[in-house]
């Protein structure tokens, strides 16, 4: 299935060179912004955020700002027809026919990829549910390229809620296409990082392993990329007090760490790193919050300049089967094509919304 509009749903839907040129597109906006302040002049980006968000949200639309846009849209479904019951099929095709680029964040996983199947402009996947969430990621990219200097050859720790969290799964993906990365997982054994990235970490040659505490880890890294348990993703509130404040990062644990190992985090943190760490020059998720405003606006300016077909849905239908995932969008949208891809011996499916597999 085609789309006439390029989307950016996943990074994987993209080479890396693609991500290599934003990146340093990033770089050149942060060093001198004014040079890119007329570059959307006339144009409309709209941010459909059906889940709470503050840096993404406002990181998009400062950068359409700064680029000389303008901007529409939600932040909180309640107060547009979503609260009538009208679908993302709908709402996307609508709001498509107003606006140049669209930019959707979504309780479900999936509902970017939904989206993009209806709309009539580029869709850009804002974050899905505990599933994807690629322009965190290009953040991430930027901010080690850098305070790091490099994408390769690093040891990255990855610690907190690595099963719901959705910025850890986008960026294991991205940084295991570079060379020599190895992953350290420190996480419980109910949260820790899914199997189908760890083995598409495997399949790109990086290696992983998992601990359950940071201490014995953290002087070995590179980066620390610390997580919230993200509450809202959890059946039972008792699920959730089980897991908080398991790991907390304070000024006692940055004393095993390396001179110049990086602290990141997406944010919002809730208790995961107290505050005493916010003075350390090792600190970089405030300066990374502020990183997501140029590598928006590349990424903005790029999906407005380019015009390629894209292939929304690669996968097959196989009659009569539906993803087993409640948390997949097509599980909410009954009209949506359920499509699959196979492993080879089409006894193995991995559905193409939310990444779930399925033995047939
Ligand atoms: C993250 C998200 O929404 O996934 N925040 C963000 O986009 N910067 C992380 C989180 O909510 O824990």
């Amino acid at each position: 299935m085609y789309s006439d509009y390029q989307h950016l749903i996943d990074l994987s839907d993209y080479p890396v060179s693609w991500w290599k040129k934003l990146i340093e597109l990033g770089e050149d906006v942060k060093n001198d912004p004014a040079k890119y302040s007329h570059e959307c002049a006339g144009k409309v980006m709209a941010t459909l955020f059906y889940e709470p968000s503050t840096r993404t949200q406002m990181s998009f639309q400062t950068a359409m700002i700064r680029l000389g846009g303008e901007i529409i849209g939600f932040d909180n479904p309640a107060n547009s027809s979503v609260a009538k019951g009208e679908t993302i099929k709908d709402t996307t095709k609508i709001v498509s026919g107003y606006a140049d680029i669209l930019v959707i964040r979504h309780p479900i996983a999936g509902a970017a990829k939904a989206a993009s199947l209806t709309a009539d402009c580029p869709v850009i996947n804002a974050g899905d549910g505990g599933h994807l969430h690629p322009t965190q990621t290009l953040t991430d990219l930027l901010t080690l390229k850098i305070e790091k200097k490099t994408l390769s050859g690093l040891t990255i720790g990855m610690c907190g809620d690595l099963l719901n969290g959705r910025t850890v799964h986008s960026l294991c993906k991205a940084l295991s296409m570079f060379s020599n990365n190895k992953f350290i997982f420190i996480s419980t054994k109910e949260l820790g990082m899914p199997a189908y990235i760890k083995d598409i970490i495997k399949a790109n040659g990086s290696t992983f392993e998992e601990v359950h505490t940071l201490e014995e880890v953290i002087g070995k890294l590179d980066v620390l990329y610390m997580t919230r348990i993200q509450q809202e993703r959890f059946a039972s509130e008792e699920e959730y007090l089980a897991q908080k404040n398991t790991y907390v990062l304070d000024r006692r644990k940055m004393q095993l760490a390396k001179k110049d190992m990086i602290v990141m985090h997406p944010l919002p943190r809730v208790d995961e790193i107290t505050v005493d760490v916010d003075d350390d020059p090792r600190a970089m998720y405030f300066t990374q919050a502020k990183y997501g405003v140029y590598v928006r606006m590349a990424l903005i300016m790029t999906m407005l300049k380019e015009k390629n077909r894209f292939e929304t849905l690669k996968g097959k239908v196989y009659s009569g089967v539906r993803c087993s995932n409640p948390k997949c969008i097509t599980n909410h949208e009954e009209y949506l094509p359920k499509s699959f891809r196979s492993s080879g011996d089409e006894t193995l499916l991995e559905c193409e919304y939310c990444d779930e597999r399925k033995l047939i």
